[in-house]
């Protein structure tokens, strides 16, 4: 870490904001000194921008930290702040979705478009016995009724699970029983690298161990052939097309479940982050609002997946509340060709891009001249998110994608933060390639060490939040101990992100990656526990150790050591391809090793812990570091020997 911190505080290019956006930006320098005079003020006043069908009484009450509450008493509908309200002020026919198949096929979707479908969704669910407070699970690809259905339940108050179509049936089972979810809604598939591609045999898969689950609502997208069973699965086009499109939002407590999401942790068992409705809205509408500078004529488009929550603040809920006119996009940047998002970009007048450094690498390595191609002069503001970028990405962004005129967002957050937390603004930063620059107005993080103590400027150490936010998780699903333990324990009174950092010289602050167990491979979080877990309930492996290896491409690789049990040693090679397969039907694809090095022993402590960082160093082929704390200093000598192994 301290190789790479040091190269990155080289880093001395600076991009000032273009005076043009800068004279008409959303928010301003003063913006800070007002939040900073009195925060929960601000909080409120981001409050009103939305639809209240009542006011709150109290904008915070913290009395029982770390469990919070915000704008306490305030009853507030999302799915009525995302629609209604735009369609009742007479922006119906404003665009909400320029909506692209990966095949070509297109459909525009406007705000009254979506209102009536929403509502018809709305009322099937009612009829499916779907009440406030039930949980609805949807694994869907990105088509727009995943938008419908994630609305519907946001309008009966029945807070929604979306799990990435990428995941496994496993992953998709434990998900719908750790929340007990009684309705899926699913597609037969979607089209991904220029062919379809199943969901509903995982979801048929998922459920032979979820009996409580009593409905499958079935979108028929790529119209493959499916399993059926009679009287539980659904087709979604005969449930939703004949229900009336009028439906009234009834309103909620601020409080109300909005959704859960699960993301990996330092252990093996997902964690289920819970978000709320009031906080949540008024943080995600406000930052999408203010770090993308969004006008109402911008067209905005989050390059993410609705099944993370990148996708669900600001491809859904974000955007939607601000009437913002989206694009949504279904399938990979390489199909048919790689200039797929330019072309796109060019097609819809894209205004403002928001994706992730990974994506941004590969299109570099890929090559100038693709986008070279395209008209991008539509752009005005790019955003990254999901992991650190590198200073190299950053300046390639903003040189090859926005034409060298545009300001790059660097957006650090979480799935537990709910909404972005720290960035540049456009209007106000000037750019430093790779740094995330301030706490955004009504945000207080701060960088501290082992006991800590904020680092003083120019020193590293852990990211911490200092004040409880809007958009905070409210505990973890069905688990509030966990909740306490993960992130309010290491360091009192204050949420620790798990992410180390660095202020420099003038206070700014640079993300240096997680410090824990977690990795971060294309953007997407993956522990390494939950795949050691994968790997060794395989009959052939005795024990694992996996670390996230630098990669140039995906920032973090999966890098997997196992010990093969006696009579399957023989067969390695054959043993790693059939283990890659197995965390892939475990977990999923994004969890599948790069490379998985079979040895016969793993580096220790005396007290029995794997030693990762020196199975990291050997998986980035670095010198090793000190091994005097191995209980047999030969056992890495061992794994170097084994290194030829192919995964
Ligand atoms: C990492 C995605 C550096 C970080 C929104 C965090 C980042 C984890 C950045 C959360 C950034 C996200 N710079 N690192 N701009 N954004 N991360 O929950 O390690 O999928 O803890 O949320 O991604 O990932 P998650």
């Amino acid at each position: 870490m301290s190789e790479a911190l040091s190269n990155l505080l080289r880093e001395d290019r600076r991009f000032p904001p273009p005076a043009e956006l800068a004279a008409a930006a959303n928010v301003t320098k003063e913006t800070y000194a007002e939040a900073d005079a009195d925060r929960i003020a601000f909080w409120e006043k981001q409050a009103r921008r939305l639809h209240w069908d009542r006011e709150w009484d109290e904008a915070l009450d913290w009395s029982k930290a770390p469990f919070a509450k915000w704008f306490v008493g305030g009853r507030i509908n999302a799915a009525y702040n995302c629609l209604d309200r735009h369609v009742e002020a007479g922006n119906g026919d404003k665009v909400a979705y320029h909506w692209e198949g990966e095949p070509g096929d297109t459909r525009t979707i406007t705000y009254a478009d979506l209102l009536r479908e929403v509502s018809k969704a709305a009322n099937a669910l009612t009829e499916l016995g779907v009440r406030a407070g039930d949980r609805v699970a949807i694994y869907m690809p990105m088509i727009p009724e995943t938008v419908v259905a994630m609305l519907a339940c946001a309008r009966l108050g029945a807070p929604h699970t979306v799990v990435f179509g990428g995941f496994s049936a496993s992953a998709l089972r434990d998900r719908i029983q750790d929340c007990d979810a009684r309705i899926v809604i699913t597609s037969d598939g979607g089209y991904r690298r220029g062919a379809p591609s199943a969901l509903k045999p995982q979801v048929d898969q998922a459920l032979t161990e979820c009996p409580d689950v009593r409905n499958v609502l079935v979108v028929k997208r790529t119209a493959q052939d499916v399993e059926w069973t009679e009287g539980r699965d659904l087709w979604w086009h005969e449930v939703v097309d004949k229900q009336s499109d009028q439906h009234t939002a009834e309103f909620f407590d601020a409080e109300q479940p909005l959704y859960v999401m699960y993301t990996s942790g330092t252990t093996g068992k997902p964690k289920g982050i819970l978000h709320t409705t009031g906080g949540y809205l008024t943080q995600v509408a406000w930052t999408h609002w203010a770090v993308f500078d969004v006008k109402p004529d911008d067209v905005y488009w989050t390059a993410a997946d609705i099944g993370w929550v990148t996708g669900h603040s600001y491809i859904v809920y974000g955007p939607l509340a601000n009437g913002v006119t989206s694009v949504m996009y279904e399938g990979t940047p390489d199909t048919p060709h790689r200039g797929r998002w330019w072309e796109l970009i060019a097609k819809y007048g894209v205004s403002i891009l928001y994706c992730a450094p990974t994506a941004i690498r590969t299109f570099m390595k890929w090559g100038e001249d693709i986008p070279a191609e395209f008209d991008l002069s539509s752009l005005r503001v790019l955003g990254s998110v999901g992991e650190p970028i590198n200073p190299e990405a950053y300046v390639w962004y903003r040189t090859y994608i926005g034409g060298g005129r545009t300001p790059v967002v660097d957006t650090w957050w979480q799935t537990e933060t709910g909404g972005i937390m720290i960035t540049p603004l456009p209007g106000v930063a000037e750019g430093k390639p790779g740094a995330a620059m301030t706490a955004l107005p009504g945000i207080s993080a701060e960088v501290v060490d082992d006991a800590g103590n904020p680092v003083p400027n120019g020193a590293g150490g852990y990211l911490v939040l200092t004040e409880p936010w809007p958009a905070m998780l409210r505990t973890l699903w069905g688990d509030d101990q966990r909740y306490i333990d993960t992130y309010w324990s290491r360091f009192e009174g204050r949420y620790f992100a798990g992410d180390g950092a660095k202020k420099d010289d003038d206070g700014d602050i640079w993300l240096l990656g997680r410090v824990d167990d977690v990795m971060n491979v294309s953007g997407h979080r993956l522990s390494t526990t939950e795949i050691e877990s994968a790997l060794v309930s395989h009959p052939k492996v005795a024990e694992a150790a996996v670390v996230g290896a630098t990669d140039p491409t995906t920032g973090q690789a999966v890098v997997a050591f196992v010990i093969l049990r006696g009579s399957a040693a023989e067969s390695g090679e054959e043993a790693a391809k059939e283990l890659r397969n197995h965390v892939a039907s475990e977990i999923g694809p994004i969890a599948k090793p790069r490379q998985i090095l079979v040895v016969e022993e793993l580096p220790k402590t005396r007290s029995g812990k794997i030693m990762r960082r020196l199975l990291r160093d050997v998986a980035e082929n670095r010198e090793l570091g000190d091994v005097t704390t191995l209980t047999d200093s030969s056992v890495m000598e061992l794994i170097r020997s084994n290194l030829s192994t192919p995964g």
